[in-house]
């Protein structure tokens, strides 16, 4: 089959023929890889090999870096990436009984040991074992191939209702339904900023939509993005950072009570602060780079009764995230609307320059 691996010592991201992996443990699931999302994750373990090299050139540095675990994928195998993927199931381990082949299917590549406790406390995304060492297209093997291999556990049965392609985002969607849990309830009528419009901040404008949200304002610099945004027909208010400003400047009651930013941008996340509400929520979706700071005066949280929400991966939010999947559909699950395009396998390279140059949303093998 083909699949596209990466070793992180040599950053060598490559098309190969490699054999169909096998069932070999009795919970194991074999799946036919329809579609497999490139994320922004990926673009990260790609590119973080340079920081990485970069920091060879002090030891200490490095050795400081490993200490901190912040290394983001598996350091020396060389292994299959794609952790966003739907697909159908051929083969089942002998105690598999939530899927059968034929089955359409979605992979949560995350789980944790289970036996630590922040497992045990329900929180499997804090796990320091499990968690890190699992990843499927992170440490495991992933769906950019034709066949990927995963535990029944973390395989999700597709209701008919949703298609292969929309079950594609049931990863990104799974984040976004622990975020939308986080910070819930969020009552109709509140007035609300969504700082980024890459496909995240799309998903979440999508989200809003689906929930009755109305009074919306998207902020973006780059105005292809911004365009995008104008398919899914909400009504939103579509604007750039400096018009943000411009009405904060001009109305000192142009606030809002929610701000969920998905730019990860340090300066974005401190202007968005100054645009809080008394009482209003920031929920930081977006993953900033590990280094970045922004300064908040502990003033305005005492004053204001800020609450800040971060939001990591997905716990337990697959079932949600396919009810949201089957809940949103056509309307707003489309990828000509959210500006996402298909490609094959052998087109990694050119899929991973448009994503970087940001003339498409999001990038996904369709196999
Ligand atoms: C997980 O990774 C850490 C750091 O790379 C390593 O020390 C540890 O032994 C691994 N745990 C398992 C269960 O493989
Ligand atoms: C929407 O929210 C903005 C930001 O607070 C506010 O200026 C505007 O008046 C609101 N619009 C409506 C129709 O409530
Ligand atoms: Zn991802
Ligand atoms: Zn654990």
């Amino acid at each position: 089959m083909e699949a596209i691996t990466f070793t992180a010592k040599t950053k060598k991201l490559e098309l190969v023929q490699s054999p169909v992996p096998k069932v070999v443990r009795s919970d194991d699931v074999l799946i036919k890889v329809a579609y497999s999302g490139i994320c922004g994750t990926d673009l990260h373990i790609i590119q973080t090999v340079l920081y990485y090299i970069i920091l060879i050139l002090t030891l200490v540095s490095l050795v400081i870096f490993l200490l901190k675990g912040e290394f983001p994928c598996h350091p020396t195998k060389t292994f299959t990436l794609g952790h966003e993927f739907s697909g159908t199931v051929v083969d089942v381990g002998s105690d598999v009984f939530i899927v059968k082949p034929g089955d359409k299917v979605s992979v949560d590549p995350n789980d944790g040991c289970k036996c630590c406790n922040f497992c045990r406390s329900g929180n499997p995304h804090y796990c320091r074992i499990g968690g890190i060492n699992n990843t499927i297209g992170i440490y495991r093997d992933g769906g950019w191939a034709q066949y990927c291999v995963a535990p029944a556990c973390q395989v999700h049965k597709l209701p008919d209702t949703i298609s292969l392609e929309q079950a594609a985002l049931t990863e990104p969607i799974s984040c976004l339904a622990h975020g939308w849990d986080i910070i819930s309830p969020v009552t109709v009528g509140k007035k609300i900023l969504v700082i980024g419009a890459g496909v995240i901040g799309s998903l979440w404008v999508c989200t809003l939509h689906l929930h009755g949200h109305r009074n919306v304002t998207v902020s973006e610099p780059n105005q292809i993005r911004l365009n995008m945004l104008k398919n899914l027909n909400t009504g939103y208010n579509l604007i750039t950072p400096d018009q943000l400003r411009k009405n904060q400047q001009e109305d000192p009651d142009y606030l809002f009570d929610l701000v969920v930013d998905c730019s990860g941008f340090p300066p974005a996340i401190e202007h968005a602060v100054s645009l809080l509400q008394r009482g209003g929520t920031l929920c930081c979706f977006g993953v900033a780079p590990p280094h970045g700071e922004v300064k908040i005066k502990p003033f305005d949280i005492y004053m204001k009764e800020m609450k800040i929400f971060g939001v990591n991966i997905n716990p337990f939010s697959f079932p949600k995230s396919i009810g949201l999947l089957e809940a949103m559909g056509e309307r707003y699950l489309n990828y000509d609307k959210l500006g996402i395009k298909t490609f094959p396998l052998k087109q990694h390279q050119e899929a991973i320059e448009l994503l970087k140059k940001g003339t498409i949303a999001k990038a996904i093998f369709k196999l």
